[in-house]
């Protein structure tokens, strides 16, 4: 039998939390015969709560869950990681402006940033989920200089499910027969979902729907479903979140089938006409640990549009947290 990996989670006792551990545990994330140790992390007001999940995952008696480290100091729950997600974050109070909302994430990314550099795996793979992921993402990895920025990821996935998803719908198609859809840029309202090389049962998607509902009705739906589950639920989304976050991870590590692709959250490194350093969505084959941006599809005028927004308010966010110190 396999050695346990070690699998950190921050904001272990949130809403998402309560979905992601318990799959993580049952096998979802690294394969049903892989076992893991569980190095939770928490804000100490919040650590009886997370007791209390760590009861619960106990409760479930996992063959594949090894052990449970809670704390609330990142050096412990980092300890010799193979993986981190991390999920817990500020959220946006009313009032807030973007750059109080960057420079509040920025206490919580940056020393754990300087944690992982310290005490993780040196391998360990790195994707972040509290938002905003992208520039998070960015303020974790430079401030992990002695680790490869490959290692750091941020969470696109969501957006790309809810893309098939909604695909899926308009064509009443199985979700299985849809392949190749992108999300390029940022995990917001800039997001630019792309259908132009996604293909419904092999054929087209832009040959199966009608160009006005793709431009003017389907991004903004997949860009703003997150608001429209507020709206429904009365909370964020949170188990589908948690469900991405799993696909993420399992993609990263174990491998895409074949001829196909997924869209991750990755530092740039200058494709497609990205600027380098930002933490963007690209399309991404992954392989033996390893991911790989797709290269060579061709990019219209209308892409090309999407996908310069979206940059460009990535780089405005780095322009900010630059401002504050927390990047280079
Ligand atoms: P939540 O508020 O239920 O849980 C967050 C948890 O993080 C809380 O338990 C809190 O105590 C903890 N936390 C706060 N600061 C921390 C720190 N410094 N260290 C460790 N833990 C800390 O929120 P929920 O619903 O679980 O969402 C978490 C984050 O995920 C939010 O930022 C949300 O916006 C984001 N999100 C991202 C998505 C994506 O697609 N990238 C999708 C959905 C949510």
């Amino acid at each position: 039998t396999k050695q346990p990996v070690r699998v950190a989670v921050t904001g272990a006792a949130g809403q998402i939390g309560y979905s992601l551990l318990f799959r993580i545990a049952s096998g979802d994330m690294l394969g049903k015969d892989q076992p893991v140790i569980l190095q939770l992390l928490e804000i100490t007001p919040a650590l009886k709560a997370l007791n209390g999940v760590v009861m619960e995952l106990r409760d479930c008696a996992f063959p594949l869950l090894a052990d449970i480290v809670t704390s609330d100091d990142p050096m412990v729950a980092f300890k010799d990681v193979d993986y981190a997600l991390l999920v817990g974050a500020m959220p946006r109070k009313a009032g807030m402006e973007r750059g109080d909302l960057l420079g509040a994430n920025g206490g919580i990314f940056k020393p754990q940033g300087e944690a992982l550099n310290a005490v993780a795996s040196r391998d360990v793979k790195v994707l972040v989920v509290g938002n905003p992921a992208n520039t998070n993402a960015l303020i974790a990895q430079q401030n992990a200089p002695d680790l490869d920025a490959k290692q750091f990821t941020a969470m696109v996935r969501l957006d790309h499910n809810r893309a098939i998803s909604q695909l899926a719908e308009k064509t009443g198609k199985p979700v299985s027969s849809i392949k190749n859809l992108t999300i390029w840029g940022n995990h917001s309202s800039t997001q630019y979902p792309d259908l132009s090389q996604a293909t419904v049962d092999g054929q087209p998607a832009l040959d199966q729907v009608d160009r006005d509902w793709y431009e003017n009705s389907y991004i903004s739906t997949v860009a703003k479903r997150g608001a429209a589950i507020i709206e429904a639920r009365g909370l964020s989304s949170a188990a589908s979140a948690a469900s991405a976050a799993i696909d993420h991870m399992r993609d990263w590590a174990l491998g895409t089938p074949e001829g196909e692709w997924v869209s991750m959250g990755i530092p740039s490194d200058g494709s497609y006409g990205i600027p380098e350093g930002l933490i963007y969505g690209f399309p991404v084959t992954c392989k033996n640990g390893q991911y790989e941006i797709v290269q060579g599809l061709p990019v219209s005028d209308f892409s090309r549009g999407k996908m310069d927004a979206t940059a460009q308010e990535l780089t405005e966010e780095r322009d900010e947290v630059r401002k504050l110190g927390l990047v280079k």
